[in-house]
């Protein structure tokens, strides 16, 4: 094995030293989330604060975040985007929706722009070239749909990441078709097979959080 493999002591090391104002955010969020029975599902505190870290990097002012379940990702990018940036964060789920509004309202946050409904008809809906940086956290069977549409959105010499590169941890596992995660593995084999073919892409694996593609794009 090459490199150092991330073990729970290794994560708190980091958190503790790196993403203590990410951890705080999300222990603020998630407890009216976890009332209402919103799964547990978001980004973790390492990579919000990798997230963070790149938008401020790449100076991105207009960011798109497919799958907003309570707010998390979108709180995070929102922050580091500054108060002239705005997120636009797309969620399917009406709970899950009214979860993240009332986190963003509580927590003074208003440069979010929350559109319910499925991601793909808003995205259609969306000019061309008109975001810095796009995140895919939503559905992992249109993770391909959101890609293409997500090209037609970012402008040049901006960023497309997809989280879940790992698939759970069960990536290179062998599963039958009877494990119910099945769709979604084979969905995110697919996508890191095409995103690693997309010529209109530079891309990476970041190992953060479950695996996070990264791909600058040239129009
Ligand atoms: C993994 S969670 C997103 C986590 C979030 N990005 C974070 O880190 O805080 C995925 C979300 O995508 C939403 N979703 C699923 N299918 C969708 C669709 N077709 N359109 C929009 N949102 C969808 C789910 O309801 C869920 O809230």
């Amino acid at each position: 094995m090459k490199g150092t493999p991330l073990n729970e002591a290794t994560y708190n090391y980091i958190v503790d030293n790196f993403a203590t104002e990410e951890a705080k955010l999300l222990e603020l969020m998630q407890g009216r989330a976890a009332e209402a029975g919103v799964p547990m599902i978001m980004i973790s505190e390492e990579q919000a604060k990798f997230l963070g870290m790149f938008l401020k990097a790449i100076k991105a002012k207009r960011v798109l975040d497919i799958g907003t379940l309570f707010g998390y990702s979108a709180a995070v990018m929102a922050n580091a985007i500054g108060p002239d940036g705005e997120v636009v964060t797309l969620e399917y789920d009406a709970k899950h929706a009214e979860v993240a509004r009332h986190n963003f309202k509580h927590l003074h946050i208003e440069n979010i722009s929350l559109l319910q409904g499925p991601a793909l008809d808003h995205m259609k809906t969306m000019a061309d070239s008109i975001f810095d940086f796009i995140i895919i956290d939503a559905d992992k069977p249109n993770y391909q749909n959101y890609l293409k549409e997500g090209l037609r959105l970012i402008k040049n010499g901006g960023v497309i990441a997809g989280d879940n590169a790992f698939a759970f941890g069960l990536l290179t596992e062998s599963i039958g078709a009877d494990n119910p995660d099945y769709p979604n593995v084979l969905a995110i084999r697919e996508f890191n097979k095409a995103f690693a073919a997309e010529d209109a892409m530079f891309s990476a694996v970041v190992p953060v959080g479950d695996g996070l593609l990264m791909g600058v794009v040239s129009k």
